[in-house]
């Protein structure tokens, strides 16, 4: 059918498709256990502070950005800046998310490798210990981590491969709502648990204390990595958009909703990592440890894990879509063909590149990069260097290069923002942004 243009559907299908990048992994298993790591009350709070200040200004500049020229990662620049190298920051975007991709379907396919063992009657009546030696030995298992690894890429590539358009909205609908309640029903029973108070507290009490460069720099790369910023990906969404979209609505509304799951998930999960006197820091296991005792003490437990599990992997399969997008699209240009070819070419690639970090957990286990598993090394790469860096290079690019004029018609658009309200966004991206993402990076190499 040669080239065509692709569009959302309505104004719904593309909050929902930009709030499905932004929710996944990010909100539901690494917000939980980077705060476990990282202070809990303390970072949560700067976390938010973040995602508001620095995270929705950047959303919003990358909404433009793509709207307005209706391109994708790296023609985008090329439209608003010719002649120049602006356009790096779309390819930087595209070589993060190629990345970030290899390591994310590493844990894409601990979540297959759950709902089998889910149905398969694997994960009823154990104990505690028993979960977390079963949860170990999965992990560690070469073959089978791997398999599921490149299942759950297969599932990515067919998806992209199609278009996400039409691949991802009809699903969008139904479980995002679903994911919410799952959420609810397990946080009645998570607080209802002996000593989840404790949690709680852990939780939602700053302990100034506990606050370290470290913190602010993970804050600073997990506000980041939940909303999808930096990347160029909401860059690729927004290009797909009719021009009279209101983006601060949109942007307003995918804040809202990443940030909510990422309370929901804390709230699921620090109550019963002490009522069960389990380490908070226990790193990216975290989740699937406490989680599967949770779900052992309620009624009906196995099918409401398993309910869990899936709406888990479908949150996590529409930001995989999105980051396999984005490498695709700038060599796609339109062509469906094209598109087939390339999902597939860049699909398998990412697979090989991923494999080290699924054998991490494994037969790897023994290597390190800087003190880090290769799994830890490349998330480490990803959230907090190359994304913060592709935001600085944002956030310096859109007031630099897009008039006030261009910027204030963009965001008028189907919206009546008043003028007060844009010179705050306006200073945040402008001002904050940079002078907050420079100030962590020179602290935390002891610069400052
Ligand atoms: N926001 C996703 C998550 O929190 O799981 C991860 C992600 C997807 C980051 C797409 C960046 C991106 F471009």
């Amino acid at each position: 059918m040669g080239n065509k243009v692709e569009q959302w559907s309505s104004k719904l299908a593309f909050i929902l498709a930009a709030a499905g990048s932004a929710i996944g992994l990010g909100a539901i298993w690494k917000f939980p256990y980077v705060a476990g790591t990282s202070g809990g009350g303390v970072f949560f709070l700067i976390f938010i502070l973040f995602t508001v200040l620095v995270g929705l200004p950047l959303l919003l500049g990358e909404f433009i950005i793509g709207r307005s020229t209706q391109k994708d990662a790296i023609q985008s620049y090329k439209q608003i800046a010719p002649n120049s190298s602006w356009h790096i920051i779309g390819r930087l975007g595209i070589v993060t998310c190629f990345i970030l991709l290899s390591f994310y379907s590493v844990i894409g396919g601990w979540i297959l490798i759950y709902i089998f063992k889910g149905i398969t009657g694997g994960l009823s009546g154990l104990t505690e210990q028993g979960y977390s030696d079963l949860f170990v030995q999965s992990i560690s298992n070469p073959g089978l981590t791997v398999f599921a690894q490149f299942l759950f890429l297969l599932f990515t590539i067919v998806v992209v491969s199609k278009g996400v358009s039409n691949g991802i909205e009809k699903a969008n609908r139904f479980m995002m709502p679903a994911l919410f309640i799952i959420f609810i029903v397990l946080i009645i029973r998570s607080l209802s648990l002996d000593g989840a108070m404790e949690g709680i507290s852990f939780f939602l009490k700053p302990d100034f204390a506990k606050l370290t460069s470290e913190t602010i720099l993970y804050a600073m790369g997990q506000s980041f990595f939940a909303l999808s910023v930096g990347v160029s990906v909401m860059v690729t969404y927004s290009s797909y958009l009719p021009k009279n979209e209101n983006l601060p609505q949109s942007a307003i509304s995918i804040v809202s909703l990443s940030l909510m799951v990422a309370f929901l998930a804390g709230l699921a999960i620090f109550p019963a990592v002490f009522s069960f006197g389990l380490e908070p820091d226990a790193g990216p296991v975290l989740l699937f440890n406490v989680l599967p005792t949770v779900f052992n003490q309620m009624p009906f437990g196995v099918v409401f894990l398993i309910a869990f599990l899936l709406l888990f992997l479908f949150a996590t399969l529409t930001s995989a879509f999105s980051l396999l997008e984005i490498v695709v699209a700038p060599v796609a240009k339109g062509d469906e063909l094209k598109r087939k070819k390339f999902s597939w070419i860049f699909g398998l690639c990412i697979f090989i590149v991923g494999i080290p970090s699924t054998l991490s957990y494994g037969v790897l286990s023994h290597i390190t990069l800087f003190d880090k598993s290769i799994f830890d090394a490349a998330d480490f790469l990803v959230s907090n260097i190359l994304m913060p860096l592709g935001s600085l290079l944002i956030a310096i690019f859109v007031p630099l290069k897009l008039s006030k004029e261009t910027l204030f018609n963009e965001l008028s658009q189907g919206s009546s923002i008043s003028k007060k309200l844009f010179v705050i966004w306006y200073m945040l991206l402008k001002y904050v942004a940079p002078v907050v993402i420079i100030f962590v990076f020179l602290d935390v190499l002891g610069i400052i």
